[in-house]
């Protein structure tokens, strides 16, 4: 597994429609894994293959709370659970909720974001078989933002053209004071 660089805004990828995987590969399989390392490494609670430069209907989602194994104490929910999805799809959806959220591909941005309560996916699961996922909550949320990525739309997209280009420049400014960082300084 390896964690890969994360594509980010404005790069064109992130605008294309992603297609549809014709059958889950070893390579597939691949993409999958390492988009798993990746968005733990970012650390993120989901990841869309247009954000690792591929363009494929593939997303991984993981909303649980890193806890350690002997942990028993630890409610359930909270516990990482792992969705590695290819060609996921929203088959329903019930209510309402907003919530800010943030993007792995535009850093320090956030923006309160209306989407469903609860969403049905279908979709391929890592060995190519139908799998049908009731999403609440975060992970309802989740999961709709990554679906979101994979048609080209992101939480950006509802700024006007003179607030993006506000955020373009600023995203620059940190770019350089982040490179001026020379790491093991203080
Ligand atoms: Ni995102």
């Amino acid at each position: 597994m390896a964690v890969l660089p994360i594509t980010i805004y404005p790069a064109p990828i992130l605008k294309r429609k992603a297609k549809q995987v014709p059958a889950v590969t070893d390579e597939i399989r691949r993409l999958l894994d390492d988009m798993a390392e990746t968005m733990y490494a970012a650390p993120g609670i989901g990841l869309a293959a247009p954000q690792v430069n591929v363009g494929l209907r593939v997303i991984v989602v993981d909303v649980g709370e890193p806890v350690p194994l002997l942990d028993r104490t630890e409610p359930k929910e909270t516990r990482r659970k792992l969705y590695q999805l290819v060609n996921p799809e929203i088959v329903a959806r019930e209510g309402e909720v907003e919530n800010e959220e943030g993007c792995l591909s535009i850093p320090h941005f956030r923006q309160v974001m209306k989407r469903r309560a609860k969403v049905t996916v279908r979709a391929l699961d890592r060995t190519g078989k139908p799998i049908e996922i009731a999403g609440h909550e975060l992970l309802s949320v989740a999961l709709q933002h990554e679906i979101d990525h994979l048609e080209g739309k992101l939480i950006i997209d509802g700024l006007s053209q003179l607030k993006k280009e506000q955020y373009l420049r600023q995203l620059k400014q940190w770019e350089k004071e982040q490179a001026a960082h020379v790491p093991g300084e203080l």
